[in-house]
């Protein structure tokens, strides 16, 4: 029974665990035999048209939207831009001359995104919902629907969704660019990667002891701490960030590195956790200088890096898998951090206060 907890003490725990097979899943029904995306004619007919992507969400599918944006980007060259839901909804950017919508959302439920939709569906746009849920209102009310086929995401903090969200945004991306004849999506070999992603969260998982202490002594007692990195690994810290605050009630940050040293440092103080995603080649250095200046005021730092980029005295090493599907990875410790924050902090991981699980009101 796919909503049973089994042995686990907490839903959330087991959706963590359940994120390799979610990324198996998805290369089953996305692609063929030969590894190419299944995506249908129509959908993609109508994103060629478009000369922007406007990706709209709230939180965690929000999160999602960045590493999209980049995905995107970078395999169809096609600009993408990415609005939290409540702020588009009255807030409306200028809309470009063929603009076509992605509404992330894994209830398809979230009132703010709604909104969102009804204006867009009133301008006659194309739009694309990425859910969990077949048949929510966001997915009925859009023009097309991707089901993230996740399995039901119990626990309010979302992990799978997001991971889920990442993968079909990869092979969308990657379907899209191809049939653009772009060099960067015809190389990507979104199967082998889908590959190398699942077995990599399973190595991850497989060292929760390690995260489980690294928690205790790193984030147990600390009201604040801060997760940074440039470019893609800044779109991962914002949802680690959110990850802790959500469910152990850690006042966490996530920060562009090198913005840190424009005011934010300030903050720094004695024993300060300041974590640096590092999985990018071309800001890895950067990234570790930016980590050095918080240490020089006081912090406590951690890393989370890439195989290829770690240095002896890194803290938690993620298998290596191409640039742009960094974040299902590096993603993974930052759930078990906040997981394991909250539970020995003695907190109802599954339920936090002031929370609901989709939010129904704007
Ligand atoms: C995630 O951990 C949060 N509980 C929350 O930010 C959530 O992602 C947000 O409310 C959006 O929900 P949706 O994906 O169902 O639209």
């Amino acid at each position: 029974n796919e909503t049973d907890k089994g042995t686990y003490p907490f839903y959330m725990l087991k959706e963590i665990d359940e994120q390799p097979n979610v990324m198996r899943r998805l290369a089953q029904v996305y692609l063929s035999e030969t590894g190419e995306p299944v995506i249908s004619d129509k959908l993609l007919n109508s994103m060629k048209q478009a000369d922007r992507i406007y990706i709209v969400g709230a939180g965690t599918s929000y999160h999602a939207g960045l590493v999209g944006k980049r995905l995107f980007e970078n395999m169809t060259q096609t600009p993408t831009e990415v609005h939290i839901s409540s702020e588009f909804a009255y807030e409306q950017p200028i809309l470009s001359k063929k603009p076509f919508f992605i509404f992330l959302s894994q209830s398809g439920e979230t009132a703010d995104s709604r909104e969102v939709l009804v204006n867009v569906n009133a301008g006659g746009y194309e739009s694309l919902t990425i859910t969990n849920v077949q048949n929510s209102t966001l997915s009925r009310e859009a023009t097309y629907t991707l089901l993230l086929h996740a399995g039901p995401e119990i626990a309010v903090a979302s992990t799978k969704a997001y991971t889920a969200q990442i993968a079909i945004e990869a092979i969308l991306a990657k379907a899209l660019g191809e049939a653009d004849n772009q060099i960067v999506a015809q190389r990507f070999d979104v199967r082998h990667q889908l590959g190398l992603v699942a077995t990599g969260i399973q190595a991850i998982v497989d060292e929760k002891k390690k995260i489980e202490d690294l928690a205790k002594s790193s984030f147990l007692n600390t009201p604040n701490a801060f997760y940074i990195g440039r470019g893609i690994d800044w779109s991962v810290s914002l949802e680690a960030a959110l990850k802790l605050k959500e469910i152990s009630y850690v006042q966490a940050e996530g920060f562009a590195s090198g913005e840190l040293k424009h005011g934010t440092i300030a903050l720094i103080e004695k024993g300060t956790p300041v974590i640096g995603l590092i999985t990018q080649e071309k800001t890895a250095g950067l990234t570790r200088s930016n980590l050095q200046e918080t240490m020089a005021r006081g912090a406590h730092i951690l890393t989370i890096v890439s195989e290829s980029l770690a240095k002896p005295g890194d803290d938690i090493i993620l298998p290596d898998v191409d640039e742009l599907m960094t974040p299902l990875l590096s993603v993974v410790p930052t759930q078990l951090i906040a997981y394991y924050t909250s539970l020995n902090k003695g907190l109802d991981v599954d339920k936090p206060r002031n929370l609901a699980k989709s939010v129904t009101v704007e």
